[in-house]
């Protein structure tokens, strides 16, 4: 989409105090909405657009992910997040966001080999691990930790280089699931474990994760295949709030890793990724199917903070593609564990429920992809605290495609939105003495 491409069609703003009026081209992209190109209101009109939350506003041309949230479709470079997540592997997806392309044999051989020999950390990184809390939640760890790549790398800093801007890339990639099992091991008392370069991205997070030194640790193939089905789901959502956050912070010129460190940040908030933690303890406290009526009527209580976690999304006005696949993932590692999860059937029991609920329809309320993920992950054996950590280490590759994507578009300017004032204005400084 550029000024090229803008059509006839456009809308025209009038300021009926003094008739003026201004046309306002509309663009168009392959897909989706048109948007109204305000680029130059302000230097015409003397008027900022008012739009909290971003709910009708586009900020950046991109060509990773669109999505349809009135139809439930989600696609990455054109292709369908189902049938991604069918027949590809997360180490294809990465290469995709990041080239645009699914890669041939040579490609992709190259890129995991890449990725592979990225998996280690600098060794004094492993100290800075040391000096947390044992109690502290593996996101600070994460957020701190990946913040500090740009202490021990600095070889992959420079924004303005693009070989380093791809290394940085690797790197990010393929430290992640290291720092995410580290931060894990570190928790629990546990020795860290380092990556072994004869198993794939997703075994070997896995073995990193739960082995331990006293004994050899085989990695179930079914589990293998979910956890990389898992992160081909969360790899990357076009501009959600910590995607946004990483583009705004590398608007600037900031390195990538302090970048992606301000996106994990953002992924923590409960409405974001830490949703998926949200549901299962929301599941937990619900614990009986008789008291899902209870819990429903919370959820619409406008008196209520209480929101039924895991439903409903900002883009979303439809199923959330993404959940039903993860809903088939679900059933099929509980399968393969033998587990029968109570909470499983209660979050099915739920979704029915709310479903079958006219205030979930008329909002259009649908359950999104943490409703079943987190039932997924504690089948699994991770801790509830490493829920949001795993969402973080699958988005990091949409962060590093959509950081790259911004710092190579030639429209890129510092992010800096404006506001509509409404404080006090023109008062006079009282002495400390005159103050009541
Ligand atoms: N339970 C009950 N009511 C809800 C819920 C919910 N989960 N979500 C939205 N509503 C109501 C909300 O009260 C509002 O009602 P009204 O119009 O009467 O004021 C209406 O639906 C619209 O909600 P909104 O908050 O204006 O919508 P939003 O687009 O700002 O919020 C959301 C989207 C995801 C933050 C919100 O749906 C929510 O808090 N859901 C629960 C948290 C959750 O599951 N988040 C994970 C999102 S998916 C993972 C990711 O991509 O990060």
């Amino acid at each position: 989409m550029t000024d090229t491409n803008a059509n006839t069609k456009g809308f025209t703003l009038t300021d009926n105090s003094s008739n003026q009026s201004w046309d306002l081209p509309v663009l168009e992209g392959t897909a989706g909405p048109s948007v109204i190109d305000v680029r130059k209101l302000y230097a015409q009109t003397d008027c900022f657009t008012y739009d909290p939350g971003f709910t009708s506003t586009g900020s950046c041309e991109s060509k990773i992910t669109y999505i349809d949230g009135e139809e439930g479709i989600l696609m990455h470079r054109g292709y369908s997040i189902e049938e991604l997540a069918e027949k590809s592997d997360f180490m294809e997806v990465c290469y995709l966001l990041l080239h645009g392309e699914l890669p041939n044999v040579a490609e992709k051989k190259t890129f995991e080999n890449s990725i592979t020999y990225h998996t280690m950390l600098h060794e004094q990184m492993m100290n800075f691990f040391r000096g947390f809390r044992r109690d502290s939640h593996p996101m600070a760890i994460m957020v701190g930790v990946v913040g500090a790549m740009s202490a021990f790398y600095h070889d992959s800093t420079d924004i303005s280089d693009p070989h380093q801007r791809m290394v940085a890339s690797h790197r990010l990639i393929a430290k992640m699931p290291t720092i995410a099992a580290n931060a894990y091991k570190y928790s629990v008392g546990q020795p860290f474990v380092y990556p072994r370069n004869n198993l794939n991205y997703a075994e070997n997070f896995l073995m990193m994760t739960f082995s331990v030194p006293a004994e050899d640790y085989v990695v179930n193939p079914v589990l293998a295949r979910a956890m990389d089905r898992i992160f081909i789901l969360h790899a990357d959502h076009e501009q959600n709030a910590s995607t946004s956050t990483v583009r705004i912070a590398g608007s600037s010129g900031a390195n990538p890793f302090a970048c992606i460190a301000a996106g994990i940040a953002s992924l923590w908030g409960p409405a974001h990724g830490g949703a998926n933690e949200a549901v299962l303890k929301m599941l937990q406290e619900i614990g009986h199917k008789d008291r899902i009526p209870e819990f429903i009527q919370r959820a619409k209580d406008k008196d209520d903070p209480f929101r039924l976690m895991g439903f409903g999304h900002r883009v979303y006005k439809n199923y959330d593609p993404r959940a039903a696949v993860m809903r088939t993932s679900c059933h099929e590692v509980l399968a393969e564990l033998g587990v029968e999860d109570p909470l499983l059937e209660l979050a099915m029991e739920l979704e029915k429920v709310a479903l079958s609920d006219p205030y979930f329809a008329e909002k259009k309320l649908f359950p999104n992809v943490d409703f079943y993920s987190g039932i997924i992950l504690k089948a699994m054996n991770f801790p509830t605290s490493m829920f949001t950590v795993l969402f973080a280490l699958a988005r990091t590759v949409g962060w590093v495609a959509q950081w790259k994507e911004m710092i190579e578009d030639p429209n890129q300017k510092i992010s800096r939105p404006r506001q509509l004032y409404t404080g006090n204005t023109g008062r006079k400084y009282p002495n400390l003495s005159d103050r009541s």
